[in-house]
């Protein structure tokens, strides 16, 4: 039986590029969703089924699952992975676009596994993998409340391991560090500047991010291989570091003091 693998946030990125993955061959069939569904007809021509969702409309993922279950009558795995950066001083991002931030990377996450969870129980068997990242780790300037998305998506996906244990159905964390992928370009677009005293230190976070060696040091393949394995291995790790910084912060972060972290990052940014 081909199993039924769910992945959303596949119009560009670590989804898109793990869904071609999953069609090279016969053994998956794969849903793919985001909003942007004209992204994904080359998906659909490689034979994925294509569902339009919003992770912040509750009717359009419950919609989707349904299509899904109306077909298959189960689903193996969930790829939870829409999400996007809202960067900027923690102060002068404004509460709306911290609502969207919230909205999308944890509300929408909330959604998703609240969808195919029932169905999963029903089954005792599934995956639920949720693409964290290297911030779920750690925070520097200018990514405050994409950082505090990260850090609590990780506080949930712990619990629900947790609690699902003995169902059949595993909870399975990605942690990618910097990876080149569209994610930047949305992430850069509005950085609000608009705080004067915030105004240097912005140029230079900006600055820092503008350099290609900020995020194109690594391409998306082992994260999605991670993404792969964890849907569809027998034995998956709970949670996986698939970059180099990924494996370094969180270790950095447990030996090196505050004071001492809060220094490199002004110096990354050129200033003191
Ligand atoms: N790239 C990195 O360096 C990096 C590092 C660590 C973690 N991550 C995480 O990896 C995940 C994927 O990001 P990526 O790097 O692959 O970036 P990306 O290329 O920008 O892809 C983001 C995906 O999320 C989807 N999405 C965003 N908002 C959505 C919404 N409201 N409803 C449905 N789908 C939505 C986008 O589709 P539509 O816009 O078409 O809806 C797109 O398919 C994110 O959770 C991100 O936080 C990325």
């Amino acid at each position: 039986m081909q199993k039924v693998i769910w992945i959303i946030g596949a119009s560009s990125g670590f989804g898109r590029d793990c869904a071609l993955k999953l069609l090279q061959n016969n053994t998956y069939k794969v849903y793919v969703s985001a909003r942007r569904t004209a992204l994904m007809q080359d998906l659909a021509d490689k034979g994925a089924m294509v569902l339009p969702v919003n992770v912040c409309d509750e009717n359009s993922v419950q919609a989707a699952c349904q299509t899904i279950l109306d077909k298959e009558q189960r689903i193996d795995g969930l790829l939870a992975n829409a999400g996007l950066g809202v960067y900027g001083m923690v102060e002068a991002v404004s509460m709306e676009n911290i609502e969207y931030q919230f909205n999308v990377n944890v509300f929408g996450v909330a959604r998703c596994i609240q969808t195919v969870l029932p169905t999963m129980r029903m089954q005792k068997s599934g995956r639920i993998v949720i693409t964290e990242s290297l911030a779920a780790h750690a925070s520097c300037i200018g990514i405050g409340w994409y950082a505090a998305s990260k850090h609590a998506l990780k506080g949930m996906h712990i619990a629900l391991r947790q609690e699902l244990r003995n169902t059949g159905i595993k909870v399975i964390a990605i942690e990618p560090g910097r990876v080149k992928t569209d994610f930047w370009q949305t992430a850069g677009a509005n950085i609000p500047n608009n705080i004067t005293d915030y105004q240097t230190l912005t140029n230079s976070f900006m600055a820092y991010m503008n350099k290609p060696s900020y995020w194109q040091t690594s391409s998306t393949e082992s994260t999605v291989n991670a993404m792969i394995d964890a849907l569809t291995s027998d034995k998956p790790k709970m949670i996986y570091r698939t970059t180099k910084d990924a494996k370094l912060f969180p270790l950095l972060m447990k030996i090196i003091p505050n004071w001492l972290y809060d220094k490199i990052v002004w110096s990354q940014l050129g200033t003191k």
